[in-house]
């Protein structure tokens, strides 16, 4: 006899334990109502705090998604790992290690304080970040912008487009960058124009992208450079493990001791509500969820985390 045809619903029932996994974690994260979501950006406010979407990229190229994983959302500082490595590459390391620190500042992301030289402590605040999108139209001038955001696009293995909207609130808004592009300025770290530079970082900040996106873009960077899903070499394996060594130290901020302690694997957040992971040789996680807590980290994305941390014992050390 023929075995019985199988209807779409049976093979929906036939999930992986991961699928299943990923799936428990939304339901019982969905509950969870903390935090608040950003509106030092006024734009950044409209977003739905109800918004909750979990993404998982293998090194394989398979890709699980799970709730609002194709919701877009602004980049902001997921951006920053991704730059730092885009201007290794191209300016090369000496360059930028003499102009931004590697060092945990241990103060929130947007601090105005700068190390014992007045340069950024890391890349992975916004004074490095800044310095770093400085250095990028230092090579490329006028073309940095779009520069960053082709090679933003090849992380995610597709074209991302903008926010005006939150690019336009921030430009209005953004006086504490100013502030800290000016104190760079002052120490040399940047010789342009400080409206061109912020320019490119607040337009690099309004990058769309989704928790599908934030996971392939974390699964390059835990695969050596290359997309795991288009297969194209992006940034080379040096600027990736210098990525991740600062995503390690410094990706979340005055939270980043505690994150490497309890969870244990290279992550950067934004305060879009983006959080991304990547285990290096394993996979990339992307999630989001607008309500953040105190540090600016997504409050649900951290309990993702944890969770795939704990449960499949993920912890790199
Ligand atoms: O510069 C800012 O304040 C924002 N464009 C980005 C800050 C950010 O995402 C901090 N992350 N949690």
């Amino acid at each position: 006899h023929p075995a019985p045809r199988r209807h779409a619903n049976d093979w929906a029932a036939l999930k992986s334990p991961l699928r299943r996994f990923l799936d428990a974690c939304h339901a019982d994260f969905s509950v969870e109502t903390g935090g608040a979501v950003a509106n030092y950006i006024p734009e950044l406010g409209k977003a739905d705090p109800n918004h909750f979407g979990i993404s998982l990229a293998t090194i394989d190229g398979y890709v699980y998604e799970v709730g609002d994983s194709r919701e877009p959302f602004t980049i902001q500082s997921m951006s920053k790992p991704f730059v730092f490595a885009l201007a290794l590459d191209t300016l090369g390391a000496d360059h930028v290690e003499s102009a931004i620190g590697v060092e945990p500042s241990g103060d929130p992301f947007n601090s105005i304080r700068l190390d014992a030289n007045n340069h950024p402590f890391n890349p992975m605040v916004n004074a490095g970040a800044i310095a770093c999108s400085a250095l990028i139209r230092e090579a490329e001038g006028d073309g940095a912008f779009e520069y960053i955001r082709q090679a933003l696009g090849r992380f995610a293995g597709r074209e991302l487009g903008v926010d005006e909207a939150v690019f336009a609130s921030e430009s209005a808004t953004g006086d504490r960058n100013r502030a800290i592009a000016y104190m760079l300025r002052n120490s040399g770290v940047i010789k342009d124009d400080v409206s061109k530079v912020l320019e490119v970082y607040f337009r690099q900040c309004s990058v769309l992208v989704t928790a599908r996106d934030s996971a392939v873009m974390a699964a390059t960077l835990a695969n050596h450079g290359i997309n795991p899903v288009t297969g194209e070499q992006v940034v080379t394996p040096y600027a990736v493990s210098r990525t991740l060594s600062v995503m390690t130290s410094s990706g979340m901020y005055d939270y980043a001791g505690e994150w490497i302690y309890r969870v244990g694997i290279p992550a950067k957040s934004g305060v879009g509500g983006g959080i991304l992971a990547a285990l290096p040789a394993r996979l990339g996680l992307g999630s989001y969820s607008p309500r953040l807590d105190s540090h600016g980290n997504s409050v649900r994305g951290i309990k993702v985390c944890e969770a795939l941390s704990a449960h499949y014992d993920l912890h790199m050390l």
